[in-house]
């Protein structure tokens, strides 16, 4: 579990950037934090993994301490980047790979990274040098990277924002597969349809947490996306509209999938009720 309590935060010479922030995140659950430019998210996405220092307040992962146990929390947490090409080393896919995790032995190294490779559909790519693949490819290695060194947590950092759209779709199913395997995700966006794919979105706004929202309240609390300039995100919307038109579904999850499902079985109740 992840705790962030009485967190505040300024950089040298800045004013306040974060402000009395306050969240948990459970085992297994994707959060994700919206918010506008500057509102904090990639400072807070920092300070959790470990690699802004933390001066006030506390964040504790599994009650490691982000301020103390600094080489565990390391471990723990994989932090991918909005551009992949700032966070590449090397040119050989492989070698990249292999770079942290230089203490193992040969076997669980090449082990460590078929699996990783597979787990973000890029393992038939393991022979290729990475300036030959799309960024979209290229981020997927970067999560592919991360998940080499057996994180139990994962912060992705606008990991979609420069991706194309069919990229952007490989990595939204990363995501939720990620989840199924028992992964804790923390997914800063910047787009919001990508709110869809948590359990939880927090609202950062100037440096505050000013709104959580559960998936299953987000129906009925749009609004407060809304009220902080986060666009509504596509399905939603078209759910949203479908509600104030008196056409109210269950809607198990935000997928194109389940949507199509909810309105089949509302047609057939109302084919059967004729
Ligand atoms: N290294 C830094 N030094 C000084 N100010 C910074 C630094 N990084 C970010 N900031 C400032 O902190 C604020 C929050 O930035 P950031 O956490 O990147 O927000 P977001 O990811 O939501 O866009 C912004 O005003 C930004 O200019
Ligand atoms: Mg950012």
């Amino acid at each position: 579990m992840i705790k962030v309590e009485n967190v505040y935060f300024k950089y040298k010479n800045s004013d306040s950037v974060l402000k009395n922030i306050n969240f948990t995140v459970n085992d297994g659950e994707i959060i994700s934090i919206v918010g506008k430019n500057g509102s904090g998210k990639s400072t807070l996405g920092r300070l959790i993994a470990g690699i802004t220092k933390l001066k006030k307040g506390s964040i504790t992962i599994d009650d490691m301490s982000t301020s103390k146990d600094i080489k565990t929390i390391r471990e723990k947490v994989g932090i991918v980047f909005q551009n992949p090409e700032n966070q590449i080393i090397f040119n050989n896919i492989y070698d990249e790979l292999s770079f942290s995790l230089k203490n193992l032995d040969t076997a669980e190294i090449e082990n460590r990274i078929t699996t990783s490779l597979k787990q973000v559909d890029m393992y038939e790519f393991k022979d290729k040098d990475l300036y030959t693949l799309s960024l979209g490819q290229k981020q997927r290695i970067m999560i592919a990277e991360i998940l080499a060194k057996n994180p139990k947590y994962i912060i992705l950092d606008e990991p979609t924002t420069m991706i194309d759209s069919y990229g952007k779709e490989k990595i939204h199913d990363i995501i939720l597969d990620l989840k199924q395997k028992g992964y804790t995700i923390i997914c800063i966006t910047n787009l919001s349809d990508e709110i869809l794919l948590a359990d939880r979105t927090l609202i950062l706004d100037n440096g505050e947490v000013v709104a959580e929202i559960k998936k299953e309240e987000l129906i009925d609390k749009y609004t407060i996306l809304e009220k902080y300039g986060i666009k509504i995100p596509t399905l939603l919307s078209i759910i949203i509209k479908l509600k104030a038109e008196g056409i109210s579904m269950n809607i198990k999850d935000f997928s194109v999938t389940s949507l199509t499902t909810a309105i089949k079985e509302k047609l057939e109740t109302e084919r059967k009720s004729i």
